[in-house]
This record gives C-alpha cells, structure tokens and sequence, in this order.
C-alpha cells in the first residue's frame, strides 16, 4: 500500500506483467487449442512486437511509479530471441528509494535446462513453472505435443541449481481431467522444496469452452491434502497476492491456492499488463487495452510515457472475477482476449 499512484477503487500500480511473445511450442488444450491456434494462425510480426528498448521504457515508467515487481510472459517467453539480454536490462532498473525490483518470469519449462543458468547471470530473481500432471500419458495429452514431462521436471532441477528459487509450481485443476491429482501434486513438489499453487480453472479467454463444473473450488483442494497432510494458513507477505498460502503442519513447506473463482481478489489487485504488441491492459478479462506502442513509436518522450501509464491506471475500475461471482450467468458476455496474448 502506502503513497503513489491510486486507481478509483484506491488500488496502487505494483506490479507489472510484461507479454514478450505470442508464440508458444505447447498447444495446451485449454490456452492454445490446435485446432485455433494451428499453422495459419496469424501470430505477430517481428516489428508488431515491442522492441526491448520499447519494453524497457514502459517497465522504466511504470517502476518510477511505485512498480517494484516486473514478471515476464508470453506465449512462452523464452522462445523470445535474446530475452537474457532484456532481463539485465531490466535488472538494471531502480525503484524511486533505490531498490531492484523483483525480477520473475512464467515458463512452460521446456528450455529450462539450456537456459537456466543464462537467465540467472543476466539477473533473473526466479521462476514459475507449470505442470499440471504427474501422469506422463496425461501431461503430454494436456501439452497437446508430446512433450516429455521429464524434461519439464529436468528443466525445474537445473531452474533450482541455477538459483532460480525457490521454484514456483502453478497447476491448473480442471474437474474430470486432473483433481485426481491434487494430493500426488502436492506430495512430489513437497518432497523436492518447490511451492506449488493450485490455479482454479477460469474462464479467461473464447477458446476453452469454460463452465463453472470444470472448477475444483480452492476449499475443496485445500481439504483433500489437509485430510491427508494437515495444513495451516500463512498470513499474506504482500498486499495483493494472489494466492492464499498454506503451509504444512509438519514443517516441510507450503502450498498455495489462486481461487480466481470462488474468491475473487480483485480488491487488492495491483497488477497491469503489456501485450507483446505492446497493449496496456488493467484487468486480465479487459477486452480493450491502450496502445503504447504507437505512443512509443509516434515519438514520445519518457515523460509522456509515465504520464499515459499514469492516466491510464487512474481512471482504472476493473473487477471482473468479482462481477463474474456476483452475477454468475448473468454476467454480461463480452470480448475476451486469449490468455497466450495477454500472459496470464
Ligand atoms: P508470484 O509473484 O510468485 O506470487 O506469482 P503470481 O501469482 O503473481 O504470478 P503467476 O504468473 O504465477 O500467476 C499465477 C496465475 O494466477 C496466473 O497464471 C493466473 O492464472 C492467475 N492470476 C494472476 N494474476 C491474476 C489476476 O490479476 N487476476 C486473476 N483473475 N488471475 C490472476
Ligand atoms: N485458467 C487458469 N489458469 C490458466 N492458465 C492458462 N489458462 C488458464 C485458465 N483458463 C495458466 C497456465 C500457467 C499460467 C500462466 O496460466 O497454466 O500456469
Ligand atoms: Fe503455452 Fe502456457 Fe498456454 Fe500451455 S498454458 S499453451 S505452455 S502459454
Ligand atoms: Fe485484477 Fe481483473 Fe483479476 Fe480482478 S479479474 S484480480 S481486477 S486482473
């Protein structure tokens, strides 16, 4: 919390995420069905992408703003060429008081083993990895290209070696395809020191087919691995965060559950998004984004930059998940744009 720049709810601009590719080489069935997202569809351009000296202005606004935590996306985004060389860029950015804002990015975690290392020297702080299966048929049917999942948990070994840690595991639970999963999840990433978070199913983007069965409510996640594994709450370390920690009675570590839909968060959220073709975005569910790249490319100074960014987040209302809660299906429909264009 604290002073700086408030949207009309109060919320502060604290973090933000940063789409760098549209691009990904998993077809989750759920983010990037085949049969939408096959050979013709129409990915970005090179030059529709924002340059790394466009990405470092907007980080560079928004951190002289109160950001102090920068996440990369995608796609995936380490199929960005050259992406060590935008996060020393952006390592190098310092919070008004001096500070080095938290570098994180979300990977699929199949170029892990190769890029680890890379990413770590040029000042990545850590990672989050999903994997959604333990079950090698299952996890390469969800990937949708046969990808093994011993070169994801490879991938998290050599994030760990790296230094990249602790490493964050995100699991989206889909009723019917993976909640038989829910306690062998939590006991493998326990075993080896990694923070897994549950994800609730939701109903982000026009290509997944969501309904409200699909989701495994966070209570109900929370109450099978207690049965099993007993857990306590943790208090939150940080205003706005969006997964409610659990920790394991026993001392050997702590789970976390992001219920998007039976407990929307909108209240504390401080979180904007860049597209990779460079569209601000101030909710995950907004259907229209404000377009800094022909800002930057029309020639503005920094100053202009940070005052868009501002104007933008000060007029800011957004609380989908909430609104969604409240109405359920009398939710109005409107434009989603695609989780693998907005990063999640
Ligand atoms: P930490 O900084 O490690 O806590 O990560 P994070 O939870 O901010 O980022 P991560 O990319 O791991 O987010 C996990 C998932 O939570 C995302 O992929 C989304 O599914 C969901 N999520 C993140 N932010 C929001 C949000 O603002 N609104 C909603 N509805 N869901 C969100
Ligand atoms: N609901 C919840 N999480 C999702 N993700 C992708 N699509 C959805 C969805 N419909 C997750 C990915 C990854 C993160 C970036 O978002 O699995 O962990
Ligand atoms: Fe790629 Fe992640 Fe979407 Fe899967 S969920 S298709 S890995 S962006
Ligand atoms: Fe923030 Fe929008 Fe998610 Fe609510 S639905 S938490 S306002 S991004």
């Amino acid at each position: 919390g604290g002073a700086g720049l408030a949207d009309t709810r109060g919320r502060a601009l604290r973090d933000l995420r940063i789409s760098v590719t549209d691009r990904c080489n998993f077809r989750c069935v759920y983010c990037m069905p085949k049969e939408l997202f096959g050979s013709d569809y129409p990915f970005m351009e090179r030059d529709e992408l924002l340059s790394f000296d466009e990405i470092e202005r907007v980080a560079g606004a928004a951190v002289s703003l109160g950001v102090d935590k920068l996440r990369l996306t995608g796609g995936e985004p380490l199929l960005r060429r050259g992406i060590e060389e935008l996060i020393s860029r952006l390592a190098a950015l310092r919070t008004p008081d001096g500070r080095k804002p938290d570098l994180a990015l979300t990977t699929n975690g199949s170029a892990l083993r190769v890029k680890a290392a890379g990413l770590r020297e040029a000042g990545l702080d850590r990672v989050t990895v999903s994997v959604d299966s333990l079950e090698e048929h299952r996890f390469q049917a969800i990937n949708d290209v046969r990808f093994p999942l011993a070169r994801v948990f490879d991938g998290i070994d050599a994030a760990r070696e790296a230094g990249l840690g602790p490493v964050k595991v995100n699991a989206v639970v889909k009723r019917g395809v993976n909640d038989d999963e829910i306690v062998p999840l939590a006991e493998h990433f326990r075993q080896r020191g990694h923070v897994l978070r549950f994800i609730e199913y939701m109903d982000v983007g026009a290509s997944n087919g969501w309904v409200l069965d699909d989701v495994v409510p966070s209570a109900e996640i929370v109450a099978r691995i207690d049965a099993v594994h007993p857990l306590a709450p943790v208090a939150e370390t940080r205003e706005g965060e969006t997964a409610k920690r659990w920790r394991y009675r026993d001392g050997s570590g702590e789970i976390g559950v992001i219920s998007s839909v039976t407990g929307a968060f909108c209240g504390t959220c401080t979180r904007a998004r860049v597209s990779a073709d460079g569209k601000l975005f101030t909710c995950l569910f907004a259907s229209r984004g404000f377009d800094l790249r022909d800002l930057l490319r029309s020639g503005a100074g920094d100053e202009q930059v940070r005052s868009a960014l501002a104007g933008v987040w000060s007029v800011r209302d957004d609380r989908y998940s909430e609104l969604r809660a409240q109405l359920g299906d009398a939710a109005p429909d409107r434009e989603r744009i695609e989780m693998s264009y907005i990063g999640g």
